[in-house]
């Protein structure tokens, strides 16, 4: 009879090399490992055969940096979603990707489960979960941190000894670091002290503003309903092009990102971010999208990224909530088209100038010039319909004050206009 197959997300790290084990003798199963991709410079060499003397039947090594920047990433940009307003969710946009490509191989192989290597009190499981079940509601997940026996690293350690895992002998980096294209995630040790600055050795793409180059930088972007195609002048397909705006920021000291956030699981987590390409692309983006954008849309764009930022963050990437959001912000983009110059200098970013052939900057309304187009006359009727029901509701307030009566809710302010 042929075993069960479990396709285990696979990192080559402690936790996921001591799963494979474990899983194969908890249910007696074939181990398939399954490694995307997604930009991390970590090596990827030898992990195949680290799979195979771990016990992995089968490895797969999948390149999804293609579809990460056109599937998530870009749309991700478009939306202008950053979590809590700040931090691009490099980590947060991997997992549905990593679990999509999961469910393929589970469906190819014929499994019936996969398994991946996070913890009970983080974000990633509910991703990868939540993702797993829109994906293939019949395939099950396992999540062995959650439920085996271990309850430290040495464990684990001593673990992967008795069952000759190869486990790497470097000393284990005292962090949990996650890395891609988008950017890096760093947390634990000293970092979980708020008020300790992260130490230098924390940050491994970005150098630190004071170590940044004297002469600023100049860099221009160019947008195509939405996406970055060019930099400098030169056209340079997405992956490329966050990796050179990766290498460019992190020498000037961009992208470093502190930040204390609510975890969907209800705890507050302090994390340290190095993401030089997608902060410089976020702030492009939305500096041509003030150009380009009228008014109302733009104000509107705003709240719509705050839920599209939650959603991401939230394991929800596979929810109609939003397709139907990029429907709106697919047709927001029409007009983003043009291109945006920076300054970078220590770890700054500074907006140089703007032009498109959408923008919306009217120089005949906006001079203060002899070449004004601007009506100021019809401003005169406009400010005295518009301020019609303050000014209304303050007569009232003042007449009732002036013949004796309590002030209304805004009596105070009243009071002192009448003084
Ligand atoms: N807090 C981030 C998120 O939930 C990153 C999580 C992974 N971080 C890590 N250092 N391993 O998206």
């Amino acid at each position: 009879m042929n075993r069960t197959k479990i396709v285990v997300a696979y990192s080559g790290g402690l936790d996921t090399s001591v799963m494979v084990k474990w899983l194969s003798e908890k249910y007696n199963a074939e181990i398939i490992t399954a490694t995307g991709d997604l930009g991390q410079k970590k090596e990827l060499t030898g992990l195949k055969e680290k799979a195979k003397a771990t016990g992995a039947s089968k490895v797969y090594i999948q390149d999804l940096t293609h579809d990460f920047v056109a599937d998530f990433i870009f749309p991700a940009l478009k939306a202008s979603a950053l979590y809590e307003n700040v931090y691009p969710m490099a980590t947060s946009l991997g997992r549905p990707l990593l679990a999509k490509m999961l469910v393929e191989i589970a469906r190819s192989e014929g499994a019936a489960m996969v398994a991946h290597g996070c913890t009970g009190k983080g974000n990633d499981q509910v991703r990868f979960e939540v993702s797993v079940a829109a994906l293939a509601p019949h395939v099950k997940v396992l999540a062995p941190l959650r439920d085996w026996e271990f309850k430290s690293r040495e464990q684990e350690i001593e673990y992967a000894r008795l069952h000759h895992i190869p486990v790497a002998a470097t000393v284990a980096s005292p962090y949990s670091i996650d890395e891609n294209l988008w950017g890096t995630s760093i947390e634990c040790g000293v970092l979980e002290d708020p008020m300790m600055e992260p130490p230098p050795d924390a940050f491994h793409r970005t150098v630190a503003p004071e170590d940044a180059p004297d002469e600023p930088r100049n860099v221009e972007i160019e947008f195509d309903h939405g996406v970055p195609i060019a930099l400098d002048g030169t056209w340079v397909a997405g992956v490329k092009l966050i990796d050179r705006l990766n290498e460019i920021g992190g020498m000037h000291g961009i992208g470093r990102i502190d930040l204390v956030e609510n975890r969907l699981v209800g705890i507050k987590s302090r994390e340290i971010y190095e993401a030089p390409a997608a902060t410089i692309l976020h702030f492009a983006h939305t500096e041509l999208e003030r150009l380009t954008l009228e008014k109302s849309v733009f104000h509107m764009k705003t709240q719509i990224a705050r839920e599209y930022a939650n959603l991401i963050y939230n394991g929800l990437w596979y929810s109609p909530l939003r397709t139907a959001l990029d429907a709106f912000i697919d047709e927001t983009q029409k007009t983003v088209t043009g291109t945006v110059r920076l300054r970078l200098y220590k770890g700054n970013m500074t907006i140089v100038g703007r032009k498109s052939q959408f923008s919306l900057y009217n120089p005949g309304l906006a001079t203060y010039t002899e070449d004004d187009t601007f009506d100021h006359k019809a401003s005169e009727g406009f400010i005295s319909i518009y301020g019609l029901p303050v000014k209304t509701y303050h007569e009232v307030a003042q007449k009732n004050i002036s013949e004796g009566r309590k002030p209304i809710a805004s009596g105070i302010l009243t009071k002192e206009i009448l003084q």
